[in-house]
């Protein structure tokens, strides 16, 4: 039936943003438009998102608000989608009534017929891990037009670090082809993407078909910069292990690949990072870091910490205190550790909580003063800014520079989608603040 509103809330990763649009895509080829309100909708998915306790708890408390919506209008239909979608799979029907419909990450190109099921009054569950290649079943356009977009490119996990969902939400490891990654990049640039970011679980692992066999993502990003009218490339995440020699080199060569890179660590201890099946040890991961700034010297390094895994001592703690005095990050996140079942750490003896919430308020204290330095070292800088939306105050633009810092702009005669020059002249608590250089 035509013209149905569907609205969708998305939780977790960038992997879950660019889900949702691709979800959004397939629901328009059955006449459901994207609305932003919930209380206006006829179908209402929850991309949600299992890597932290709390995050997946989230979702069952806004499902009882959903439930309530749906008590005003029995016609509502309520989906849960992504990762915990993925983990509790029909759970989710026993413990919250009101859904109608569970679908895995590796199933979205089955949400038409679902939603067809759901419509006739039906519930629909699909966690498989399907043979076919569902990137392969979504719709061939984008809907998609903004200046900045997201390509997933790589998906799933092989690593099984010992804290870590994602292996088993997102399955095994697989890369697209290299053809249906440039295709699809070349339509989001017609449509005005000027910056594309690529995506994966591990992205740098990205192993995908190509002219003459297997290419490798620093191939992919030569590839992608030859495209007219993409004016900068990113990846996230990455790992470690798999930054190869030729994506390092890539950093050096093209110029389109802007110099910020999200590498997570987790941790500077040894003894953690083996037990968390990192495979590398910190010293590895310094060196790494050395090659990259010698590869692009204003690299802004950005990372991921867990504090308070099983067995963390005050001693490793502070090794990680330690790596990050060392390295110096422009930005990071950090969690403190939460158990998750079916992981091989959920059954090690935990490090005691208020310790845990300790050491995190210790490691963040330390994270923001680097941040804001990071940041502060901006003031003064002539940088480009990809110009994304209005800002606040008349006639001002906001977008990010290379680095990835929001920078905000008097602009009254440019447009979102401009790459203009800027003279950084304020730091603030959030963004830069600048002047465009005539
Ligand atoms: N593939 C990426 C990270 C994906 S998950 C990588 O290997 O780095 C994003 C981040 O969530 C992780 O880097 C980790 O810091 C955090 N995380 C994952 N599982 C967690 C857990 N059980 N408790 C706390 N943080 C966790
Ligand atoms: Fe999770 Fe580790 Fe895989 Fe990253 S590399 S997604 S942390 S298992
Ligand atoms: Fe969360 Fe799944 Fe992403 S668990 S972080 S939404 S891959």
């Amino acid at each position: 039936m035509a013209n149905r509103k569907l609205f969708i809330k998305t939780y977790g990763c960038q992997m879950n943003v660019y889900d949702s649009e691709r979800m959004a895509e397939a629901m328009g080829a059955e006449g459901y438009t994207l609305t932003d309100r919930a209380d206006d909708a006829d179908m209402i998915l929850l991309n949600t998102c299992h890597i932290r306790e709390k995050a997946a708890e989230k979702v069952y408390s806004e499902l009882g608000r959903m439930r309530v919506l749906k008590d005003e209008r029995p016609d509502l239909k309520i989906g849960v989608t992504g990762c915990v979608a993925q983990a509790e799979g029909a759970e989710i029907l026993r413990r919250q009534k009101a859904v109608d419909l569970v679908v895995g990450p590796q199933s979205y190109h089955r949400l038409p017929e679902m939603v067809r099921a759901v419509e006739n009054g039906e519930t629909a569950l699909d966690t498989d891990f399907p043979e076919e290649d569902k990137f392969e079943h979504l719709p061939k356009t984008r809907a998609k037009s903004a200046p900045t977009a997201f390509l997933t490119v790589q998906e799933g996990c092989d690593k099984f670090c010992a804290f870590c969902v994602v292996p088993y939400t997102r399955g095994a490891e697989m890369s697209r082809p290299v053809e249906r990654i440039l295709r699809e990049a070349r339509d989001l640039v017609e449509r005005g993407a000027r910056e594309i970011t690529l995506l994966g679980q591990n992205v740098n692992g990205y192993h995908g078909q190509g002219a003459g066999g297997e290419w490798g993502l620093g191939r992919l990003i030569r590839a992608l910069a030859d495209i007219d009218g993409l004016a900068r490339i990113r990846y996230t995440t990455s790992h470690p292990n798999d930054m190869d020699d030729d994506l390092i080199a890539a950093h050096a060569e093209v110029d389109k690949l802007m110099p910020y890179l999200h590498l997570p660590v987790q941790s500077g201890s040894d003894r953690i990072l083996k037990a968390m099946n990192r495979k590398h040890t910190a010293e590895a991961y310094l060196r790494l870091i050395e090659r990259m700034r010698a590869a692009r010297p204003d690299l802004l390094l950005s990372s991921d910490f867990i504090v308070g895994f099983p067995g963390e001592s005050e001693a490793d703690f502070a090794a990680t205190l330690a790596l990050v005095e060392e390295v110096g990050f422009g930005m990071a996140y950090s969690f403190k550790y939460s158990p998750r079942p079916g992981t091989p750490a959920y059954e090690k003896p935990q490090v005691d909580d208020a310790e845990a919430d300790e050491r995190l308020q210790r490691l963040q204290a330390l994270l923001a003063t680097q941040q804001r330095a990071a940041q502060e070292a901006m003031v003064g800088r002539e940088l480009d800014v990809l110009f994304e939306k209005p800002g606040r105050l008349a006639g001002q633009l906001t977008g990010k520079s290379g680095y990835l810092h929001a920078v905000h702009a008097q602009a009254p005669d440019l447009a979102p989608g401009a790459l203009a020059r800027v003279r950084i002249t304020g730091s603030e608590r959030n963004s830069l603040s600048g002047e465009l250089i005539a």
